[in-house]
């Protein structure tokens, strides 16, 4: 089975280029930042009480490209603003990194699969076959999550996305725990001023090239 890792920092555009990348190649789309926005939702819906059990019950389940969580599809409710200001703090804590990177590896088992998160690469799948760290200037990627918050009518300020931004950075790269970080063996690659398309055709060259050999 192949792996394809997609590490990079909020708004880098992995998810639209892992989602194309895994149609091209007809792979499953697996985008573990939407685990860690349910344990955000589960966390404003739980508070601490039993929030660990409840996350080590719940059931993720990926068929077709669709995330189902309980049997429930994910969609919207995980992308609020509100989950947005949270999820930096639950993905910060290990029992939570420790139960999501387990899930993570069961839902990825057996398949071929392109994943997408912040240590992908150096953590939950460290053999991949290809590991590709997307870079993007702040103020590119607060372009692209302004222009994503106005697509669902949530209205913010851009100076206020740039700081969401910022801040996410800092707790990602900073967390003591499987921090925000290339794998010494990814391929580094910067999306400013490339389309989506133009960063999925060149990417998926190279991955072509790249499995031939795993
Ligand atoms: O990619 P995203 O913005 O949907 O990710 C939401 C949050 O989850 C973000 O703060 C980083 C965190 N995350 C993580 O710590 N590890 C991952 N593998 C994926 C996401």
């Amino acid at each position: 089975m192949i792996y394809i890792t997609i590490d990079g920092p909020a708004g880098s555009g992995k998810s639209s280029v892992a989602f194309y990348l895994a149609k091209e190649l007809g792979f499953e789309h697996l985008d573990t930042g939407a685990l860690y926005r349910s344990a955000a939702l589960l966390w404003l819906r739980e508070g601490e009480r039993n929030f660990f059990d409840e996350l080590e019950k719940v059931k993720f389940e990926l068929k077709n490209g669709i995330l189902t969580m309980n049997g429930k599809a994910l969609g919207d409710e995980i992308r609020t603003p509100e989950i947005g200001k949270v999820v930096s703090k639950v993905a910060e804590m290990p029992k939570v990194r420790e139960i999501i990177t387990h899930k993570t590896r069961e839902l990825a088992d057996k398949r071929n699969v392109v994943v997408e998160g912040r240590d992908i690469g150096t953590v939950v799948l460290p053999d991949a076959c290809v590991k590709i760290f997307l870079i993007a200037s702040v103020e590119e990627r607060a372009r692209r999550r302004y222009a994503q918050y106005l697509s669902k009518g949530i209205k913010l300020k851009f100076e206020d996305v740039v700081r969401e931004i910022e801040s996410r950075d800092r707790i990602d790269s900073e967390r003591a725990v499987a921090p925000l970080k290339p794998a010494s063996d990814a391929l580094m690659f910067n999306t400013d001023s490339l389309t989506l398309n133009e960063v999925v055709s060149k990417l998926k060259e190279i991955v072509m090239e790249k499995i031939k050999k795993c």
